[in-house]
């Protein structure tokens, strides 16, 4: 067992031990629990039981999810795998796309809220200028929530491999399952779940910014004692944001380029695939490494995934050109054309 960093959010302002836990899961761990992030635990049951009637609905019920104009845009795919999922559908379910639309919105904005806020605190922690990583890097930062369903995890696969995400903070909410583990200084230890608390993990992209000050943290996922739901909302840069690194983190340059070096392989034995950021937007690397995706994918798993996103951050072309998402097919896509995991 590891002693994860636990952060209640209302305590931050006023407690240096907060202060301390969040330093230490922000330059040292790379993943800690935050409370009182802004649902309550009745809404995260709702959440929960929404999300289940979701992924039990048929293709037809899905769909209308799919095509429903609301505060978002829903879409499903499947994670790159090769064997069946057990799951039942139950073809009298009926979905209320509205509600289910809403709820979500509701969570969306919240976990956004918290994301917005840790960058701000991150600026405080790092003795940075106020604003220096909000303005710079998620002044209307592109922010995707999914709902992930992994079938019980197949004996010898994985239900996704062990990986980096790639934006800048991943929030993640999960159900009592468990079944996640994160490495450190090595060793992989699971990450249980505790009631009510969002799990929050470093991106490549804060990492790369910081130069690697702010940590990154390997983690994988394998549901082996029954189907489990997650959900992680992932806070990525705005599309203008530029690539530069912040010479205020200048001083770890090259231990963080000895670090980078042992880790260009991942343990499939593949390169990791758009981990190298260049000096361009988030803009080409998005369509570079999100849009076009299938190409340049290199970690499996054994998950389907509901996709939500707010419509006007689906442009990747430009303000006026018609959102992708807009135009895209609704039914289980396989494989997978993202990579925000
Ligand atoms: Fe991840």
């Amino acid at each position: 067992m590891f002693n994860f960093p636990i952060i209640d959010l209302k305590r931050l302002d006023s407690s240096k031990s907060e202060k301390e836990e969040l330093r230490r899961g922000l330059t040292d761990v790379g993943f800690f629990y935050v409370k009182n992030w802004g649902l309550t635990n009745a809404e995260l049951e709702e959440i929960e039981t929404l999300t289940r009637q979701v992924f039990t609905a048929s293709d037809a019920e899905q769909n209308k999810l799919a095509s429903y104009v609301g505060e978002m845009a829903h879409s499903f795919y499947l994670f790159d795998m090769d064997s069946k999922f057990v799951q039942q559908v139950d073809p009298n379910l009926k979905l209320d796309v509205k509600k289910i639309d809403e709820k979500f919105w509701k969570m969306f904005l919240a976990m956004k809220n918290t994301g917005l806020e840790l960058l701000t605190w991150f600026e405080k922690i790092f003795d940075l200028k106020e604003g220096r990583l909000r303005d710079q890097f998620a002044s209307d930062p592109v922010c995707c929530l999914h709902g992930n369903y992994y079938d019980k995890t197949p004996k010898g696969e994985w239900g996704i491999e062990s990986h980096l995400d790639k934006g800048l903070i991943t929030l993640l909410y999960q159900d009592q399952t468990g079944g996640l583990e994160a490495e450190y200084e090595g060793k992989w230890y699971p990450i249980p779940p505790i009631e009510g608390t969002l799990i929050i993990n470093l991106g490549r992209m804060l990492e790369y910014f910081t130069h690697g000050v702010a940590k990154g943290a390997w983690h994988r996922v394998k549901a082996h004692k029954g189907d489990r739901i997650s959900w992680p909302f992932f806070l990525n840069p705005s599309f203008d944001a530029k690539f530069g690194r912040l010479d205020e983190f200048k001083w770890n340059a090259e231990e963080f380029e000895a670090l980078e070096k042992k880790r260009r392989i991942n343990v499939s034995g593949t390169y990791e695939p758009g981990t190298e950021f260049g000096s361009g937007t988030y803009r080409d690397w998005h369509n570079k490494y999100v849009v076009n995706a299938d190409e340049h994918r290199r970690n499996k798993g054994h998950l389907k995934i509901w996709e939500m996103e707010e419509p006007s951050k689906a442009e990747v072309d430009g303000p006026n050109e018609k959102s992708s998402l807009q135009v895209r097919p609704n039914q289980w896509r396989k494989p997978n054309t993202r990579i925000y995991m």
